[in-house]
């Protein structure tokens, strides 16, 4: 049977297409296989065809079908025991929004040395609960400075000092065995400038004309540059680069990052099948979740920011919709690190829901809880929450604390002037805070990014040194060391206990604080997020069933926390978080329901002292229990809950 499509064109474009894939489909697959193929086109089919005409032009029935060559030459490519997973998460479509997801986010070299000894590593993850390990860009990168793994040289090799292919392949089998998803870092935005497509386009090869953006003056560059921002503006500024050997006499190519990270020209569509033949030939090798990596910045459009254009979304789209036919399993999480306006369009969240990632990361609630912990003061938490676009239902929030980038302050003009606050300055604020300038603080990260014409910044450091965990070591104050670690517990009770997809940062378990030994070596001395991207300190996993250390008090609460969600339901991500009001400044409350089993509802405080808040903000929200605490169940005092000094709690309906 036919799903009814949406737009006419594509209906018509489907009735033409289809009966020569059907034909190669009954060819080339099993019956069985056949059959799913075909219902996943019908499907999909418009959210392919919409988007590509968009980008593309109307006539587009012949690069439809040959992109659908690519997803059926892909699909019988797939081996049999992917297969299975697809037809598992068929049966399953809402997999990743399960409470029982939990991610756990780290470099391969950094955690374990190499693939090989990760599958040693994996006992420790079953022990934290976690379902879905992120491993760092680990495919192929360029020699030398390569930010991180995210400037790829060959997306069909892994970087040799981690291992191989099969390696990957292993690995992807044996987390699948233990019911673990494995999600990569696709690098859409740009290639390496080593990449066989930058080198096959300086050589004038017609297979990769137009694979980049190039200019041979600046007149072009000029005008983009008027309005578009630099991402590093003390390390790379500009967004161009002059590459002698290119063109003719030489040209400007579009490097958004680093001069060696050559941006795709997405216009082209050569460059959108390529990219498709690259995920989809990585899915095949066990790839569960691409996390599409700096997204925002795939469209041009002169006299604009150039981020989250409306190209963007539509090859997010197609992509999306084509590697649904080709590989059911697979799901999308766009890195989208925008304001809080552009963010939910990410997960289709359009003036009609428009399939696209299925997560997306929760910048705007990481970027908060920072806020709030600094200024001990929930409100501008409450204000931008609450006026954040509910998401698709369809579709997780994939929430974090700390992950491998700086933290930009992501917060809406309109969202700080409604509390209060001036946003320049409270950005200046939370950059002095968080830098340990500001009297008084007790977090030891430091500025990154500084851009000296805005004079904006962002902030490096471990969650543990911007918890103060790090500072309260250093003076040996054994009162702020507590309070340090109900920081960085109650942080995680948020993102734990918000519904979607949790993501947990390597050391962030153990406390681990910043990591000097990036200055020695000078591919990495200039980018000081590396102080936060440690080496695992298996000395410190070594304590952590101690109850009298630090990384024992924090990994038994990160255990907990994960034990607990996994047996809420209300913590399955179908269901909406809700910011409620309440009348403290200090707590963030929040709830969400399940139909099954009923409410939940978070509360944290952010201030030292205790507090109390009106028990009516639970008004009609059913029997609720304590289900989890850090101080227990709180207090009942003439109508008011009274929460202790940084304390968090999860109450749920029974
Ligand atoms: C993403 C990555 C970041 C990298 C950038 C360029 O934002 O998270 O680390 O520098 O993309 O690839």
């Amino acid at each position: 049977m036919i799903a009814p499509l949406p737009d006419a064109a594509a209906a018509r474009s489907l009735a033409r297409l289809r009966p020569a894939v059907a034909e190669d489909a009954h060819r080339l697959l099993e019956h069985g296989d056949a059959v799913g193929f075909l219902a996943r086109l019908d499907l999909w089919f418009a959210d392919v065809h919409v988007p590509v005409s968009s980008l593309y032009g109307e006539q587009c029935d012949g690069l439809v079908g040959q992109l659908l060559q690519v997803a059926l030459a892909a699909t019988v490519a797939r081996p049999a025991d992917l297969r299975d997973v697809d037809r598992r998460r068929e049966v399953d479509p809402r997999w990743y929004q399960h409470q029982r997801m939990v991610g756990y986010v780290a470099y391969t070299d950094r955690f374990a040395g190499t693939l090989e000894k990760l599958s040693g590593r994996l006992d420790h993850l079953a022990e934290l609960g976690v379902t879905y390990l992120h491993l760092m860009p680990l495919l192929k990168p360029r020699e030398g400075a390569n930010d991180g793994g995210y400037a790829v040289a060959d997306y069909r090799a892994v970087d040799p000092r981690v291992g191989t292919m099969d390696d990957l392949a292993k690995l992807a089998a044996e987390l699948r065995g233990r019911d673990m998803s494995l999600c990569v870092d696709l690098v859409l935005n740009h290639t390496a400038r080593e990449h066989p497509w930058a080198r096959g386009w300086l050589a004038g090869d017609p297979e990769y004309a137009d694979f980049y953006h190039a200019y041979p003056d600046r007149t072009m560059p000029d005008a983009y540059e008027a309005t578009v921002n630099d991402v590093f503006p003390d390390q790379a500024p500009g967004s161009f680069t002059w590459v002698d050997e290119a063109g003719d006499n030489g040209a400007w190519v579009w490097t958004s990052f680093f001069p060696y990270q050559w941006d795709l020209n997405w216009d082209n569509p050569r460059v959108f099948a390529a990219v498709l033949e690259t995920i989809l030939w990585l899915a095949n090798r066990g790839i569960e979740i691409f996390r599409l990596d700096a997204v925002p910045f795939m469209g041009k459009r002169l006299g604009t920011s150039c981020m989250n254009q409306p190209e963007v979304h539509d090859i997010v789209q197609a992509m999306h919709a084509l590697t649904k036919i080709a590989a059911p399993a697979v799901v999308f999480k766009a890195e989208a690190i925008v304001a809080p306006d552009d963010l939910v369009a990410y997960l289709g969240g359009h003036h009609r829901y428009r399939p696209e990632c299925e997560l997306a990361y929760h910048n705007q609630l990481m970027v908060m809880l920072w806020s709030s912990l600094a200024t001990k003061d929930a409100r501008l938490a409450v204000q931008s929450l609450r006026r954040l676009r509910p998401i698709p239902a369809e579709t997780s929030w994939a929430t974090y604390v700390r992950c491998h980038d700086d933290i930009g302050w992501a917060v809406g003009d309109v969202d700080a002037r409604a509390v209060g606050y001036d946003p320049p300055a409270h950005r200046d604020f939370l950059n002095a805070f968080y830098s340990g300038r500001y009297p008084m603080s007790f977090a030891r990260g430091a500025l990154f990014g500084e851009n000296p014409r805005s004079g904006d910044a962002r902030i490096s450091g471990s969650a543990a040194a911007l918890c103060g965990i790090s500072e309260a070591k250093e003076r040996g104050d054994a009162a702020a060391l507590d309070a340090g670690i109900r920081r960085l517990v109650l942080l995680h009770a948020v993102t734990l206990g918000w519904g979607g997809v949790p993501l947990l940062y390597m050391g962030d378990e153990l406390a681990q604080g910043n990591d000097a030994s990036y200055r020695a070596d000078p591919a990495l001395a200039e980018d000081n997020r590396w102080m936060h991207r440690p080496y695992f300190d298996d000395s410190a996993a070594a304590r952590r069933h101690d109850p009298g250390t630090v990384e024992g008090r924090v990994f038994s609460w990160f255990r907990a926390l994960v034990r607990t969600r996994a047996g809420l339901s209300a913590l399955h991500a179908a269901g909406e978080s809700a910011v409620l009001p309440t009348d403290s400044p200090h707590v963030l409350a929040w709830r969400r329901r399940h139909p099954r089993s009923g409410h939940f509802v978070g509360l944290v405080n952010f201030s030292n002292e205790s507090t109390t808040v009106d028990v009516r903000v639970l008004a009609g929200l059913g029997r609720l229990d304590t289900v989890l605490a850090s101080d227990g169940p709180p207090p009942l005092e003439n109508g008011r809950l009274r929460l202790a000094g940084l304390s968090f709690v999860w109450l749920a309906e029974e």
